[in-house]
């Protein structure tokens, strides 16, 4: 049995539409734990089994893990406060283990251990708790950054004309959400029973402005690209009504990024999945318009 935790997810969707599609596992071997089953009616109609699962709700996780084989734990989005991810993960992982599930597949970052993102401890704290836990197997997912992560910065920018960045010259090997949905079913789908730490890249790797180019070159609007100082980029997301501390952990991001913490190709994709990376200017001929909306 194979389940996927956050599975009303971006991630979560199409990690259970490619095990449904491409690795034609039976609906009924698929267990679809969410924090809101009311959400997945069509899965369940399908056969696969939704279950209700929040990581905050520690009575409920092991009985809704029981019967898993193999478990895909998607990291969470909750960046509330420092320590709440990581605390529901090791909730997640404690309750997998009482359960009785054999292999846990998580879903990291690049270069956890010397990460300047702000949030990057969660990722290793639950890469910690996974190697000591007493699994039989673990599979780690280290994912650069989606192709998805440009809508947050992107349309602004096209529609002011500048985009500020404090990432300097640092190279990010940006890869298209899907691809690591495709990466995660595979290596999920597979009987692989060892522990293993994969990095998930897409084939090329560019510096901010080479791809805020791209993207202007693709929808024909002007985008000056501006280097500022980190506490520049802060001042400036709060002016534009971001909270400091929200401010803070998106600066981060440029700092890791210029410290080279998202460079580096790597062929983990075609290993687990036999293909080659969705390229940039394909997902973006098709999400061009998206931009400007
Ligand atoms: N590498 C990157 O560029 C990048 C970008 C964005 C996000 N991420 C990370 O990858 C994860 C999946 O990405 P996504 O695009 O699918 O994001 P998303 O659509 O925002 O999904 C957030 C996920 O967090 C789960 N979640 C939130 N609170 C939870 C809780 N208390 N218990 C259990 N699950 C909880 C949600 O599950 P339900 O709603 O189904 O309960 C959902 O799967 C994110 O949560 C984040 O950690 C990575």
């Amino acid at each position: 049995m194979y389940l996927v935790t956050g599975a009303s997810g971006h991630l979560g969707q199409l990690v259970i539409t490619n095990l449904l599609e491409t690795h034609k596992i039976p609906a009924n071997k698929i267990i679809a734990t969410t924090r809101k089953p009311e959400t997945l009616a069509a899965l369940k109609a399908k056969g696969v089994d939704v279950r209700a699962a929040d990581f905050d709700d520690t009575a409920t996780l092991v009985k809704a893990f029981k019967g898993a084989t193999r478990l895909l734990l998607i990291s969470t989005d909750a960046l509330d406060r420092p320590g709440h991810r990581l605390e529901q993960h090791k909730n997640a992982i404690a309750a997998a283990e009482k359960a009785g599930v054999d292999h846990i597949l998580y879903t990291s970052l690049p270069k956890p251990d010397t990460s300047a993102i702000l949030f990057a401890p969660d990722h290793v704290g639950t890469e910690k708790t996974l190697a000591a836990s007493s699994l039989k197997g673990w599979t780690v997912l280290r994912s650069n950054w989606y192709f998805e992560n440009l809508f947050y910065a992107l349309p602004s920018a096209i529609k002011s004309g500048t985009l500020y960045t404090a990432a300097a010259e640092g190279k990010i090997a940006y890869i298209a959400r899907e691809d690591l949905a495709r990466a995660a079913a595979a290596a999920l789908a597979s009987d692989n029973g060892g522990k293993n730490t994969y990095t998930l890249t897409g084939a090329q790797e560019y510096t901010t402005g080479e791809i805020a180019k791209l993207v202007s070159d693709a929808v024909g609007k002007p985008i000056a690209v501006v280097q500022v100082p980190l506490e520049g980029l802060i001042q400036g997301l709060v002016g534009a009504g971001f909270p400091a501390p929200v401010a803070r952990v998106f600066a981060s991001f440029d700092t890791n990024i210029a410290q080279g913490g998202l460079s580096g190709v790597t062929s983990d994709y075609k290993k687990l999945t036999s293909n080659d990376n969705t390229p940039f200017a394909s997902w973006l001929a098709k999400n061009k318009q998206a931009f400007l909306g």
